[in-house]
Protein backbone atom coordinates (compact mmCIF):
# COMPACT_ATOMS: atom_id res chain seq x y z
CA UNK A 1 0.00 0.00 0.00
CA UNK A 2 2.98 2.49 0.67
CA UNK A 3 4.59 1.60 -2.28
CA UNK A 4 1.20 2.49 -4.20
CA UNK A 5 0.98 5.79 -2.65
CA UNK A 6 4.85 6.44 -3.54
CA UNK A 7 4.11 5.85 -6.61
CA UNK A 8 1.17 8.23 -6.60
CA UNK A 9 2.99 10.75 -5.49
CA UNK A 10 5.94 10.02 -8.13
CA UNK A 11 2.63 10.41 -11.19
CA UNK A 12 1.78 13.43 -9.52
CA UNK A 13 4.91 15.43 -9.24
CA UNK A 14 5.54 14.60 -12.99
CA UNK A 15 1.52 15.86 -13.91
CA UNK A 16 2.02 18.52 -16.53
CA UNK A 17 -0.58 20.37 -18.60
CA UNK A 18 -1.70 23.78 -19.91
CA UNK A 19 -5.20 22.98 -20.07
CA UNK A 20 -7.56 24.56 -17.57
CA UNK A 21 -10.10 21.24 -18.00
CA UNK A 22 -7.18 19.08 -17.35
CA UNK A 23 -6.38 20.41 -14.13
CA UNK A 24 -9.94 20.39 -12.93
CA UNK A 25 -9.90 16.60 -13.57
CA UNK A 26 -6.27 16.05 -12.08
CA UNK A 27 -7.95 17.85 -8.83
CA UNK A 28 -11.12 15.90 -8.79
CA UNK A 29 -8.88 12.89 -9.30
CA UNK A 30 -6.59 13.22 -6.15
CA UNK A 31 -8.67 15.95 -4.51
CA UNK A 32 -12.41 15.30 -4.75
CA UNK A 33 -15.04 14.14 -2.63
CA UNK A 34 -14.62 10.60 -3.99
CA UNK A 35 -10.95 10.67 -5.46
CA UNK A 36 -7.94 9.08 -4.65
CA UNK A 37 -6.97 10.73 -1.20
CA UNK A 38 -9.97 10.05 0.19
CA UNK A 39 -10.77 6.51 -0.79
CA UNK A 40 -6.54 6.39 1.26
CA UNK A 41 -8.33 8.10 4.19
CA UNK A 42 -11.42 5.64 4.60
CA UNK A 43 -9.00 2.70 4.12
CA UNK A 44 -6.65 3.84 7.29
CA UNK A 45 -8.95 1.51 9.98
CA UNK A 46 -8.10 -1.19 7.77
CA UNK A 47 -4.11 -0.23 8.08
CA UNK A 48 -2.33 -2.28 10.83
CA UNK A 49 -1.34 -0.38 13.97
CA UNK A 50 2.24 -0.50 13.59
CA UNK A 51 2.40 0.83 9.73
CA UNK A 52 -0.38 3.52 10.18
CA UNK A 53 1.88 5.90 11.23
CA UNK A 54 4.12 5.39 8.09
CA UNK A 55 0.91 5.76 5.84
CA UNK A 56 -0.59 8.16 7.69
CA UNK A 57 3.00 10.18 6.80
CA UNK A 58 2.60 9.02 3.15
CA UNK A 59 -0.85 10.04 2.60
CA UNK A 60 -0.22 13.44 3.82
CA UNK A 61 2.75 13.67 1.94
CA UNK A 62 0.46 12.88 -1.46
CA UNK A 63 -1.75 15.65 -0.38
CA UNK A 64 0.15 18.35 0.42
CA UNK A 65 1.67 17.12 -3.20
CA UNK A 66 -1.51 16.79 -4.85
CA UNK A 67 -2.77 20.69 -3.63
CA UNK A 68 0.74 22.10 -4.48
CA UNK A 69 0.83 20.86 -8.31
CA UNK A 70 -2.93 22.22 -8.11
CA UNK A 71 -1.77 25.81 -7.15
CA UNK A 72 1.13 25.57 -9.66
CA UNK A 73 -0.89 24.66 -13.02
CA UNK A 74 -3.57 26.90 -11.95
CA UNK A 75 -0.89 29.72 -11.32
CA UNK A 76 0.83 28.87 -14.37
CA UNK A 77 -2.21 29.39 -16.17
CA UNK A 78 -3.49 32.53 -14.84
CA UNK A 79 -0.13 34.09 -16.16
CA UNK A 80 -0.32 32.73 -19.23
CA UNK A 81 -4.03 34.85 -19.70
CA UNK A 82 -2.37 37.85 -18.76
CA UNK A 83 -0.22 37.79 -21.33
CA UNK A 84 -2.07 36.95 -23.73
CA UNK A 85 -4.90 39.90 -22.66
CA UNK A 86 -7.14 41.76 -24.42
CA UNK A 87 -4.36 44.67 -24.54
CA UNK A 88 -1.88 42.41 -26.20
CA UNK A 89 1.88 43.39 -24.94
CA UNK A 90 1.35 47.11 -23.07
CA UNK A 91 4.84 47.60 -23.62
CA UNK A 92 4.53 47.87 -27.00
CA UNK A 93 4.60 51.93 -28.73
CA UNK A 94 1.51 52.76 -29.21
CA UNK A 95 -0.39 53.97 -32.51
CA UNK A 96 -1.09 57.65 -32.40
CA UNK A 97 -4.66 59.05 -33.57
CA UNK A 98 -4.34 61.64 -36.32
CA UNK A 99 -5.61 64.65 -34.77
CA UNK A 100 -7.81 67.00 -37.64
CA UNK A 101 -7.07 70.57 -38.36
CA UNK A 102 -10.07 73.23 -38.49
CA UNK A 103 -10.02 74.56 -42.07
CA UNK A 104 -8.09 78.17 -42.07
CA UNK A 105 -11.91 80.03 -43.33
CA UNK A 106 -13.28 78.60 -39.91
CA UNK A 107 -10.29 79.33 -37.86
CA UNK A 108 -10.71 83.34 -39.21
CA UNK A 109 -14.41 83.22 -39.12
CA UNK A 110 -14.28 81.95 -35.03
CA UNK A 111 -12.08 84.58 -34.51
CA UNK A 112 -14.27 87.62 -35.57
CA UNK A 113 -17.42 86.30 -34.31
CA UNK A 114 -15.18 85.98 -30.49
CA UNK A 115 -13.94 89.45 -31.03
CA UNK A 116 -17.56 90.92 -31.89
CA UNK A 117 -19.16 88.76 -29.52
CA UNK A 118 -17.05 90.32 -26.81
CA UNK A 119 -19.06 93.90 -27.57
CA UNK A 120 -22.17 92.39 -27.48
CA UNK A 121 -22.58 91.45 -31.28
CA UNK A 122 -24.92 88.55 -32.07
CA UNK A 123 -24.76 85.99 -34.55
CA UNK A 124 -27.05 85.24 -37.20
CA UNK A 125 -27.07 83.25 -40.37
CA UNK A 126 -29.67 83.12 -43.67
CA UNK A 127 -30.18 81.02 -46.68
CA UNK A 128 -27.40 81.30 -49.47
CA UNK A 129 -30.48 80.59 -52.04
CA UNK A 130 -32.06 84.29 -51.79
CA UNK A 131 -35.13 85.99 -53.49
CA UNK A 132 -34.28 89.57 -55.46
CA UNK A 133 -36.18 91.51 -52.06
CA UNK A 134 -33.14 90.61 -49.24
CA UNK A 135 -30.31 90.67 -52.13
CA UNK A 136 -31.18 93.54 -53.75
CA UNK A 137 -34.27 95.82 -54.23
CA UNK A 138 -34.15 95.71 -49.99
CA UNK A 139 -30.69 97.48 -49.73
CA UNK A 140 -31.80 99.95 -52.02
CA UNK A 141 -30.90 98.38 -55.47
CA UNK A 142 -34.06 98.76 -57.50
CA UNK A 143 -34.11 96.97 -60.48
CA UNK A 144 -32.47 99.42 -62.74
CA UNK A 145 -29.92 100.05 -60.28
CA UNK A 146 -26.52 100.23 -62.21
CA UNK A 147 -24.70 99.38 -59.36
CA UNK A 148 -26.57 95.92 -59.75
CA UNK A 149 -23.40 95.31 -62.33
CA UNK A 150 -20.68 95.60 -59.38
CA UNK A 151 -22.11 92.16 -58.01
CA UNK A 152 -22.07 89.76 -60.84
CA UNK A 153 -24.95 87.52 -60.01
CA UNK A 154 -25.52 83.67 -60.57
CA UNK A 155 -29.31 83.01 -61.17
CA UNK A 156 -31.56 80.62 -61.20
CA UNK A 157 -31.84 79.80 -64.98
CA UNK A 158 -36.11 78.83 -64.48
CA UNK A 159 -36.64 81.51 -61.86
CA UNK A 160 -35.09 85.60 -62.45
CA UNK A 161 -36.03 86.42 -58.63
CA UNK A 162 -34.04 83.68 -57.25
CA UNK A 163 -30.32 83.69 -57.29
CA UNK A 164 -27.22 82.37 -55.02
CA UNK A 165 -26.94 85.66 -52.61
CA UNK A 166 -24.38 87.93 -53.57
CA UNK A 167 -23.01 89.24 -49.97
CA UNK A 168 -24.85 88.97 -46.64
CA UNK A 169 -26.26 91.82 -46.10
CA UNK A 170 -29.19 89.94 -47.29
CA UNK A 171 -28.83 87.91 -43.82
CA UNK A 172 -29.23 91.95 -41.96
CA UNK A 173 -32.44 92.58 -44.15
CA UNK A 174 -33.75 89.40 -42.86
CA UNK A 175 -32.57 90.39 -39.39
CA UNK A 176 -34.04 93.53 -39.47
CA UNK A 177 -37.63 92.18 -40.76
CA UNK A 178 -38.24 90.40 -38.10
CA UNK A 179 -36.45 92.09 -35.07
CA UNK A 180 -36.71 95.28 -33.46
CA UNK A 181 -34.02 97.80 -32.54
CA UNK A 182 -31.21 97.73 -30.34
CA UNK A 183 -29.96 95.71 -33.19
CA UNK A 184 -25.91 94.37 -33.15
CA UNK A 185 -25.61 91.39 -35.20
CA UNK A 186 -22.88 90.04 -37.19
CA UNK A 187 -23.71 88.00 -40.12
CA UNK A 188 -21.29 85.27 -41.70
CA UNK A 189 -21.49 83.28 -44.44
CA UNK A 190 -20.53 81.77 -48.27
CA UNK A 191 -21.25 83.92 -50.84
CA UNK A 192 -21.33 83.96 -54.76
CA UNK A 193 -20.75 86.10 -57.40
CA UNK A 194 -19.91 85.56 -61.30
CA UNK A 195 -16.27 86.26 -61.32
CA UNK A 196 -13.03 84.25 -62.96
CA UNK A 197 -11.44 82.63 -60.68
CA UNK A 198 -7.39 84.03 -60.49
CA UNK A 199 -5.17 83.82 -57.62
CA UNK A 200 -6.95 87.04 -56.23
CA UNK A 201 -10.63 86.22 -56.62
CA UNK A 202 -12.99 83.17 -56.86
CA UNK A 203 -16.72 82.62 -57.66
CA UNK A 204 -17.48 81.41 -53.83
CA UNK A 205 -16.09 83.23 -50.87
CA UNK A 206 -16.91 83.74 -47.35
CA UNK A 207 -17.90 87.15 -45.68
CA UNK A 208 -19.02 88.37 -42.70
CA UNK A 209 -20.96 91.42 -42.28
CA UNK A 210 -21.94 93.75 -39.04
CA UNK A 211 -24.86 95.81 -38.18
CA UNK A 212 -25.66 98.07 -35.25
CA UNK A 213 -29.11 100.03 -35.24
CA UNK A 214 -29.88 101.89 -32.44
CA UNK A 215 -31.28 105.56 -31.26
CA UNK A 216 -28.09 108.28 -32.20
CA UNK A 217 -25.89 105.67 -33.54
CA UNK A 218 -22.93 107.85 -35.31
CA UNK A 219 -19.99 107.83 -37.52
CA UNK A 220 -17.68 108.53 -34.91
CA UNK A 221 -19.43 104.78 -33.28
CA UNK A 222 -18.30 103.12 -36.63
CA UNK A 223 -15.06 104.04 -36.66
CA UNK A 224 -14.27 103.08 -33.31
CA UNK A 225 -15.96 99.84 -33.46
CA UNK A 226 -13.78 98.88 -36.42
CA UNK A 227 -10.43 100.17 -34.24
CA UNK A 228 -11.24 97.94 -31.79
CA UNK A 229 -11.84 95.31 -34.15
CA UNK A 230 -8.19 95.61 -36.38
CA UNK A 231 -6.43 96.17 -33.24
CA UNK A 232 -7.92 92.84 -32.32
CA UNK A 233 -7.51 90.86 -35.17
CA UNK A 234 -4.18 92.09 -36.36
CA UNK A 235 -2.94 94.04 -33.61
CA UNK A 236 -2.78 97.22 -35.61
CA UNK A 237 -4.32 100.59 -34.51
CA UNK A 238 -4.13 102.71 -36.93
CA UNK A 239 -7.16 102.72 -39.79
CA UNK A 240 -8.16 105.18 -42.00
CA UNK A 241 -11.57 105.52 -43.66
CA UNK A 242 -11.23 106.55 -47.57
CA UNK A 243 -14.97 107.97 -49.19
CA UNK A 244 -16.42 105.54 -51.13
CA UNK A 245 -19.69 104.18 -52.59
CA UNK A 246 -22.38 101.43 -51.68
CA UNK A 247 -26.53 101.65 -52.48
CA UNK A 248 -27.05 100.74 -49.19
CA UNK A 249 -24.93 103.23 -47.16
CA UNK A 250 -24.76 106.81 -46.79
CA UNK A 251 -21.86 107.98 -46.12
CA UNK A 252 -19.86 105.15 -47.02
CA UNK A 253 -16.26 104.33 -46.90
CA UNK A 254 -13.45 101.69 -47.61
CA UNK A 255 -11.64 100.60 -44.80
CA UNK A 256 -7.58 100.52 -44.57
CA UNK A 257 -5.19 99.51 -42.14
CA UNK A 258 -2.19 100.85 -42.03
CA UNK A 259 0.07 97.64 -42.12
CA UNK A 260 3.49 98.87 -42.14
CA UNK A 261 6.55 98.95 -44.29
CA UNK A 262 8.68 96.11 -42.28
CA UNK A 263 9.47 93.76 -44.42
CA UNK A 264 9.67 93.32 -48.46
CA UNK A 265 6.64 90.70 -47.89
CA UNK A 266 4.78 94.34 -46.14
CA UNK A 267 6.12 96.18 -49.62
CA UNK A 268 4.33 93.65 -52.12
CA UNK A 269 1.08 92.97 -50.18
CA UNK A 270 0.71 96.96 -49.42
CA UNK A 271 2.09 97.80 -52.94
CA UNK A 272 4.35 100.08 -51.81
CA UNK A 273 2.14 102.50 -49.43
CA UNK A 274 1.83 100.50 -46.07
CA UNK A 275 -1.67 100.73 -46.33
CA UNK A 276 -4.40 97.76 -47.03
CA UNK A 277 -7.56 97.74 -47.87
CA UNK A 278 -9.79 95.27 -45.48
CA UNK A 279 -13.41 96.05 -45.72
CA UNK A 280 -16.65 98.31 -46.58
CA UNK A 281 -18.42 100.25 -44.39
CA UNK A 282 -21.07 103.21 -43.67
CA UNK A 283 -24.20 104.52 -42.00
CA UNK A 284 -27.15 102.70 -43.20
CA UNK A 285 -29.13 104.12 -45.72
CA UNK A 286 -32.62 105.68 -44.47
CA UNK A 287 -34.53 104.13 -47.55
CA UNK A 288 -32.66 100.41 -46.50
CA UNK A 289 -34.37 100.71 -42.67
CA UNK A 290 -37.96 102.02 -44.04
CA UNK A 291 -38.08 98.54 -46.58
CA UNK A 292 -37.70 97.06 -43.39
CA UNK A 293 -40.25 98.56 -41.27
CA UNK A 294 -37.31 100.46 -38.98
CA UNK A 295 -38.12 104.38 -38.94
CA UNK A 296 -35.33 106.76 -40.22
CA UNK A 297 -36.20 109.54 -37.76
CA UNK A 298 -36.35 107.59 -34.70
CA UNK A 299 -32.92 105.17 -35.41
CA UNK A 300 -29.26 104.98 -37.22
CA UNK A 301 -27.21 103.14 -37.87
CA UNK A 302 -24.20 101.41 -39.03
CA UNK A 303 -23.15 98.42 -41.53
CA UNK A 304 -19.58 96.86 -42.79
CA UNK A 305 -18.91 94.13 -44.28
CA UNK A 306 -15.58 91.82 -45.24
CA UNK A 307 -14.29 89.29 -47.15
CA UNK A 308 -12.92 86.22 -44.88
CA UNK A 309 -10.61 84.66 -47.14
CA UNK A 310 -8.89 88.03 -47.59
CA UNK A 311 -8.18 88.25 -43.96
CA UNK A 312 -7.18 84.95 -44.03
CA UNK A 313 -4.77 85.66 -46.55
CA UNK A 314 -3.33 88.52 -44.26
CA UNK A 315 -3.00 86.44 -41.21
CA UNK A 316 -1.27 83.54 -42.89
CA UNK A 317 0.24 84.74 -45.52
CA UNK A 318 -1.39 82.77 -48.12
CA UNK A 319 -0.68 83.83 -51.61
CA UNK A 320 -3.29 82.54 -53.52
CA UNK A 321 -7.87 81.93 -52.85
CA UNK A 322 -7.95 79.30 -54.74
CA UNK A 323 -6.03 76.91 -52.07
CA UNK A 324 -8.68 77.44 -49.56
CA UNK A 325 -11.05 75.02 -52.01
CA UNK A 326 -8.41 72.60 -53.24
CA UNK A 327 -8.19 70.66 -49.86
CA UNK A 328 -4.68 69.34 -50.11
CA UNK A 329 -3.81 68.39 -47.37
CA UNK A 330 -0.31 69.68 -46.76
CA UNK A 331 -1.97 72.70 -46.58
CA UNK A 332 -4.32 71.98 -44.36
CA UNK A 333 -2.58 70.12 -41.90
CA UNK A 334 -0.09 73.59 -41.52
CA UNK A 335 -3.39 74.96 -39.06
CA UNK A 336 -3.45 72.25 -36.67
CA UNK A 337 -1.96 73.65 -33.84
CA UNK A 338 -4.55 77.12 -34.34
CA UNK A 339 -8.16 76.74 -32.69
N1 LIG B 1 -22.08 94.20 -48.92
C1 LIG B 1 -20.83 94.83 -49.28
C2 LIG B 1 -20.08 93.91 -50.20
O1 LIG B 1 -20.44 92.78 -50.34
C3 LIG B 1 -19.98 95.13 -48.09
C4 LIG B 1 -20.57 96.16 -47.21
C5 LIG B 1 -21.41 95.82 -46.18
C6 LIG B 1 -20.32 97.52 -47.43
C7 LIG B 1 -21.97 96.78 -45.37
C8 LIG B 1 -20.88 98.47 -46.62
C9 LIG B 1 -21.68 98.10 -45.62
O2 LIG B 1 -19.11 94.31 -50.82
Amino acid sequence: MIDKIKQHIAEVEAFKTESAKEVEAFRIKYLGKKGILNDFFASFKEVPNEQKKEFGQAVNALKKASEAKVTDLKENLESKQEEKGVYGDLSRPGEPIEIGSRHPISIVKNQIIEIFSNIGFNVSEGPEMEDDWHNFTALNLPEYHPARDMQDTFFIQTDPDILLRTHTSSVQVRYMENNKPPIRTISPGRVFRNEAISSRSHCIFHQVEGLYIDKNVSFADLKQTLLYFTKQLFGKSKIRLRPSYFPFTEPSAEVDIYWGLETETDYRITKGTGWLEIMGCGMVDPNVLRNCNIDPTEYSGFAFGMGIERIAMLLYQIGDIRMFYENDIRFLEQFKSSF
